[in-house]
């Protein structure tokens, strides 16, 4: 179906890019240089230099940066890693793979880690804490680094949907051990297909990231460090993340400005909350644009009649996929936002025409 108000609009990110894409991609091509060369290297230090941390090492999603980065942090069978069940399948699923036991909280009205759940959450095997800044906002990583120290855990960030966003002037990425970003298409900073970056200030923690991406192997000297990943960030892949990082700052502008009129058009309207929280340390990017209404399948039908197309993150709490082999769990906050939540047309190319088309439409929806 061909929606008038697209979620997000790729075709229209490349057309807006392509002489700069396309120059960077044929770069690539015609020097032959495809795996491990100057362009990653150089995105790695331009995305470190950007975050605020001194290291950064490209990976092939944001799955393997945090699978490689729990691993390079030596967590493992018997440990406790504690993280939110509000959250992408793969922030658990790579606690699972390195052997540890994830412990599910809950979150707060800003869709991130409550702090309060964390501190009763932690035990004598908890080793580390895995907060996950969601939809483009930190989590209050005050509060977290300070339990943090005051137990002895790891903090490894999912930043996956928070490049540019801060705390405190500090930058998603640069708090913890690690910082786990992914290079998904839709990203604020997305790639042409799967990619994914750590960030981290550790010398040894960004030198074993880097060997485990590439099966283990120093390229210097041929030795094989430990058994590994085939994980690499594809060197063409960089290239283009390197030329989207210079757009990256008046895409996050945009970004706000769409979300300042969506709340322009909607403070008033049904029972609607909307993901503007309060708190002046905190600067979000706006990665998601969720809106909460318990009328939500009904709007969203009528969205869809309208020609908007709309997201649900996520429809049923993780623990329901009885697959995933979580348990049962009870978290209040976590199954209401499954049952309430819609994430509205947002990205780069969102036109103020689209957000008006949208907010009209929303009204006329809790008009009948
Ligand atoms: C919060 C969160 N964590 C982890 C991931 C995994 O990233 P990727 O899809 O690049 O593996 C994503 C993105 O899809 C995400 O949104």
């Amino acid at each position: 179906m061909a929606y008038r108000v697209p979620f997000v609009n790729p075709r229209q990110h490349y057309l807006n890019l392509k002489s700069e894409i396309d120059a960077a991609i044929t770069g690539c091509l015609e020097r032959g240089d495809l795996i491990m060369r100057q362009q990653l290297a150089d995105y790695e230090q331009h995305l470190a230099a950007y975050v605020g941390t001194r290291y950064a090492v490209g990976v092939n999603s944001g799955y393997h940066a945090l699978h490689l980065s729990l691993l390079a942090a030596g967590l493992g069978p018997g440990d406790e890693v504690v993280t939110v069940a509000h959250t992408f399948v793969a922030t658990i699923s790579a606690i699972v793979h390195v052997g540890a036991k994830p412990v599910l909280v809950d979150v707060g009205k800003d869709y991130n880690m409550d702090m309060e759940a964390l501190e009763r959450a932690i035990t004598p095997k908890t080793k580390a804490v895995l907060p996950v800044h969601l939809n483009g906002r930190v989590c209050d990583m005050g509060r977290l680094m300070a339990l943090a120290r005051q137990h002895n855990l790891i903090v490894i960030e999912d930043a996956a949907q928070a490049l540019g966003a801060s705390y405190a002037g500090q930058r998603a990425g640069s708090f913890g051990l690690a910082g786990c970003f992914s290079h998904y298409p839709f990203k604020v900073l997305g790639g042409f297909g799967d990619g994914g970056i750590v960030t981290t200030n550790d010398a040894q923690l960004a030198r074993k990231v880097a060997l485990l991406r590439y099966n283990g192997e120093d390229r210097e000297t041929g030795e094989y460090h430990y058994h590994g990943y085939t994980a690499l960030l594809d060197n063409v892949q960089a290239a283009v993340l390197d030329v989207k990082l210079r757009h990256l700052p008046k895409w996050i502008a945009w970004r706000q400005h769409i979300a300042s009129r969506y709340r322009q058009g909607l403070s008033d309207v049904g029972d609607l909350t909307l993901p503007h929280f309060e708190g002046e340390a905190f600067v979000d990017i706006f990665q998601n644009y969720v809106i909460r209404t318990r009328r939500r399948d009904e709007l969203r039908a009528y969205l869809r009649e309208r020609g908007v197309e709309t997201l649900v993150h996520w429809p049923k709490p993780v623990w329901e996929h009885k697959g995933l082999q979580l348990g049962d769990h009870r978290l209040p906050e976590t199954e209401s936002i499954c049952r309430e939540v819609i994430s509205l047309p947002m990205s780069a190319e969102t036109t103020e025409e689209e957000v008006d088309y949208v907010v009209s439409s929303i009204r006329d929806f809790f008009r009948q």
